[in-house]
């Protein structure tokens, strides 16, 4: 009786135990798991019947709003395979190994052997060879707006996209899109003009940009801004970026981030207006006879080759930020540097014109940005500075005029102790521009309630940086910067919380690329057109010269985007 009383405890306890460990992971057929993100944990919950993945709901996700479409079609194949083996998805490898990570978890603690269903096997319905007016590679934010454009202008559209997200570069723009002469800055009181604009792209890019091509982008710009806002965009907050002589930067309400926004509100467009958009589409060569391009060849996921013939083509498939062998073989100094860019950003074009002479301009121009996080690759958006904060050494020391071009400041950079600076805001800088928020949520900031508790927390001279911050808040009131000269200084520091970051120079643009004219039509080494041939945005070289202004990428991008499009549309036509 003793014995059997004691094997009753022993199996209450077992129960309660067991009872314990499932209630954190378990309710009824439903199980939680979780993995680390690129911005944090992924937690789901999936709910298992009849060794049968039912359903999967995301209920902890810090990802970028980009990613939503991978959470869809990452959680459609597993559960159309009952099986988390499934592949992860180009473009965002970070956050689908991690989805797939966490309903592995949720699996694991369920117990529960699942029997993965066979695929069917069958190819892409889409692989085959077809015909279309335009078509255009690479769907970030040139590839879309000349896709919205040449759609609207009556063309027939295919937008394909190697990765399996579009929005490419553009989903981590911040800073804002450079315009001059809008409604925006009129109803600010801001004197702007486009030769303003024209004068300080020149002089930021050393005087080596093709002048045709910036007298274009600022003649333009201002239509750009109406033509996106037309199309839902907001761009309706005006700031300032490095080397801009006026307030000319747009950006959405707040000062949250540009490019998230735009590709949001472009994707939406495209499929509105019924451009056929193909992800995880692969251009792997240009179709052509002679010095004329009519198409392209493309694989698809599966690994399946067609064509695409067409009128015109459209190459919108960025820079090559983010390979390393490319940018060391243009610059070797450059071994080693992180990027800012996603890891599309691969200069696929440069292989796909090499049959067809395509002249390439400014190749060695590559653009470093002062303010990334070192380890991260996180950028801190130059608006940060714009809206008032400064950069300090590990003396706590300014050694800047902070709003220089971002050449000069990255060099400036590289020279202190470390090769790194901190860049220290206040409070009236964090409410000013929303995009701050997410850096907070991220836990890139240190915080403190005075100047010198978050010199103690950075570990740099406190003194210093009291003596710095004073200084500074005095050329604020007296408007005149007599250390740095620096001519925009938005707000004293003196507004607590204070905060810093640890920032460094990485690589974030590639100026060099494609040589097109002002009708963006693609130029070949002996000054022919490329017939059929378009491109736009940083694939391109020209606009920027030796160095891009903040700001210039997004306007560079949306209004030759517009032209290609525009142009492409009317090639087909004819
Ligand atoms: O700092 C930034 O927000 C970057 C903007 C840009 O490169 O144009």
């Amino acid at each position: 009786m003793k014995y059997l009383r004691k094997i009753g405890v022993f199996l209450l306890i077992g129960l309660m135990i067991f009872g314990m460990t499932a209630c954190g992971s378990k309710k009824g057929n439903t199980f939680t798991g979780e993995a680390k993100g690129k911005n944090g944990t992924i937690k789901v919950e999936v709910t298992i019947d009849n060794k049968e993945i039912k359903k999967i709901k995301v209920v902890e996700n810090h990802e970028s709003e980009f990613t939503k479409d991978t959470f869809k079609k990452v959680i459609d194949s597993i559960i159309e395979a009952n099986s988390a083996d499934v592949d992860t998805v180009s473009g965002a490898t970070l956050t689908s190994s991690a989805i797939i990570a966490a309903v592995k978890d949720a699996v694991k603690k369920s117990g529960i052997e699942l029997t993965p269903k066979k695929s069917n096997g069958q190819a892409s319905a889409k692989a085959e060879n077809t015909s279309t007016d335009v078509v255009i590679i690479g769907a970030g934010g040139a590839g879309l707006t000349a896709a919205i454009q040449a759609k609207e202008d009556g063309a027939k559209v295919i937008l394909i996209e190697k990765n399996a997200v579009v929005g490419g570069n553009t989903n981590f723009a911040t800073g804002g899109l450079n315009a001059a002469g809008t409604k925006y800055q009129k109803e600010k009181g801001i004197k702007d003009s486009v030769d303003l604009f024209y004068k300080d792209t020149m002089k930021g890019g050393k005087n080596k940009n093709n002048p045709d091509l910036v007298k274009l982008l600022a003649e333009k710009s201002a239509e750009t801004v109406e033509w996106l806002t037309e199309r839902g965009a907001d761009l309706s907050d005006v700031g300032r970026m490095g080397g801009a002589s006026v307030n000319r930067t747009h950006r959405p309400t707040g000062g949250a981030a540009v490019g998230a926004h735009l590709v949001k509100v472009l994707d939406k467009k495209a499929k509105e207006v019924g451009v056929e958009i193909r992800t995880e589409t692969k251009a792997i060569e240009l179709l052509a006879e002679g010095n004329k391009v009519n198409g392209v060849k493309v694989q698809d996921a599966k690994g399946n080759k067609y064509e695409i013939n067409a009128k015109a083509v459209i190459l919108a498939t960025g820079g090559f930020g983010a390979n390393q062998d490319m940018v060391v073989s243009y610059r070797s100094e450059l071994k080693g540097f992180g990027t800012t860019n996603g890891p599309g950003a691969t200069g696929d074009a440069v292989k796909l014109v090499e049959k067809l002479n395509v002249e390439l301009v400014d190749m060695k121009e590559i653009q470093s940005h002062p303010t990334v996080v070192p380890g991260k690759s996180k950028l801190i958006t130059e608006a940060v500075r714009g809206n008032g904060a400064i950069l300090v050494n590990r003396d706590g020391k300014r050694f800047i005029d902070e709003l220089q071009t971002r050449d000069v400041v990255s060099k400036a950079e590289l020279e202190q102790k470390g090769k790194t600076a901190y860049l220290i805001f206040d409070q009236n800088v964090r409410e000013s521009l929303s995009a701050i928020e997410k850096y907070h949520k991220l836990g890139l900031l240190t915080e403190a309630k005075t100047v010198k508790e978050l010199a103690d927390k950075i570990k740099v001279n406190a003194d210093e940086l009291e003596k710095t911050v004073k200084s500074y808040n005095g050329f604020v009131q007296a408007k005149k910067d007599t250390e740095f000269q620096r001519s925009n200084m938005k707000t004293e520091l003196n507004k607590a919380p204070y905060y810093a970051v640890e920032v460094g120079p990485a690589v974030h643009h590639t100026m060099g690329g494609l040589k097109i004219n002002t009708d963006a039509k693609v130029i070949t080494k002996d000054g022919k057109v490329v017939e059929g041939l378009f491109a736009a945005g940083e694939v391109t070289g020209g606009v920027h010269g030796a160095n891009r202004l903040g700001g210039n990428a997004v306007a560079d991008i949306t209004t030759f985007g517009r032209i290609a499009g525009k142009n492409a549309a009317g090639l087909a036509k004819k």
